[in-house]
């Protein structure tokens, strides 16, 4: 699909690396002009530069918990590219697994509150942000959920409950801003990325690639339908693109795709029921 995206413009949140950029970079190549917001300058600069066309995105420095910044970033794109169709709520961080069990009740209580504050209030702070504009062009919010949306052990019980609250959020707004907006999410699964741990547990420095750089022809397949199922992010880029597109999605709302190898159809007997085939 290339054009899908013509003249749409964009903004990203936690666009510096990851599927963030992946998806920046997949939008320009559909025809869009992206802003990508996050807290590393040089990582954003980075993104721009290695774009297949840096004329056609902007890069804004800003945390996503804090309103002004998200207000800074809706102006900047507006200032740049004169409209937003499209806003894709997506920084954030993972707890690593942290099982409750393990944590005391300050860990606890430092990393709901540090999680929570980078996914779920800043996301809903972005669609804060970004709304007024959205109306204006019948746009959409396309939020980076994950299967830890809808499944447990993808992260411990901080990040799962993020996660959930993440589809919580896309769903309810879906209902507040239609007919003008439409609002989605694409359920992540495993991704090979930069993605950090919240400064509480001490896992700011810990990067999730470390466990996928770990992997090696003796590492079972992961227990999904689709053993070899892609951890590339720029493999996870299709459904953004579907779900930002009017043309190619206008009558979807209030849904979530699933991007994880199957994830949901996992067998009892076995992972994929097809080994044999
Ligand atoms: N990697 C996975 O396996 C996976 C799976 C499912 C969902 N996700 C979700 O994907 C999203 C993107 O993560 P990723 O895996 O690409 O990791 P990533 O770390 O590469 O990307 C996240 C980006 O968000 C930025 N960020 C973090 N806190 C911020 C803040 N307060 N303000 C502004 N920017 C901030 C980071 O600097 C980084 O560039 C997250 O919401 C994550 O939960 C990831």
């Amino acid at each position: 699909m290339t054009g899908w995206l013509e003249g749409y413009v964009a903004l990203v949140t936690g666009g510096g690396s990851g599927i963030g950029a992946a998806v920046a970079e997949r939008f320009v190549a559909e025809g869009a002009s992206v802003a990508v917001m996050g807290r590393d300058r040089d990582k954003l600069d980075a993104v721009v530069k290695s774009s297949s066309d840096p004329d056609r995105m902007l890069a804004v420095a800003g945390d996503v918990r804090s309103a002004d910044d998200l207000a800074g970033a809706v102006t900047a794109t507006l200032e740049r590219f004169g409209k937003l169709d499209t806003l894709v709520p997506n920084a954030g961080m993972w707890d690593f697994q942290r099982q409750l069990t393990k944590l005391t009740a300050d860990e606890l209580s430092n990393s709901v509150d540090e999680v929570f504050a980078v996914n779920v209030k800043g996301y809903a702070l972005a669609a804060h942000a970004a709304w007024p504009e959205l109306v204006k062009t019948r746009g959409s919010i396309v939020m980076t959920l994950s299967n830890a949306s809808f499944y447990v052990n993808g992260g411990g019980p901080v990040y799962t409950a993020s996660k959930h609250a993440c589809l919580g959020l896309m769903r309810e707004l879906a209902y507040e801003l239609a007919p003008k907006v439409r609002v989605n999410g694409v359920a992540c699964g495993a991704m090979n990325t930069d993605l950090r741990g919240p400064a509480s547990l001490d896992l700011v420095d810990r990067s999730i690639a470390t466990s996928f750089a770990k992997r090696d022809a003796n590492t079972p397949p992961p227990p999904i339908p689709l053993h070899d199922s892609s951890t590339d992010p720029r493999d996870f880029t299709g459904p953004y693109v579907l779900l930002a597109s009017r043309e190619q999605s206008g009558p979807i709302t209030g849904h979530a795709i699933s991007v994880d190898g199957g994830m949901g159809v996992r067998g009892f007997r076995s992972d994929a029921g097809g080994d044999h085939l």
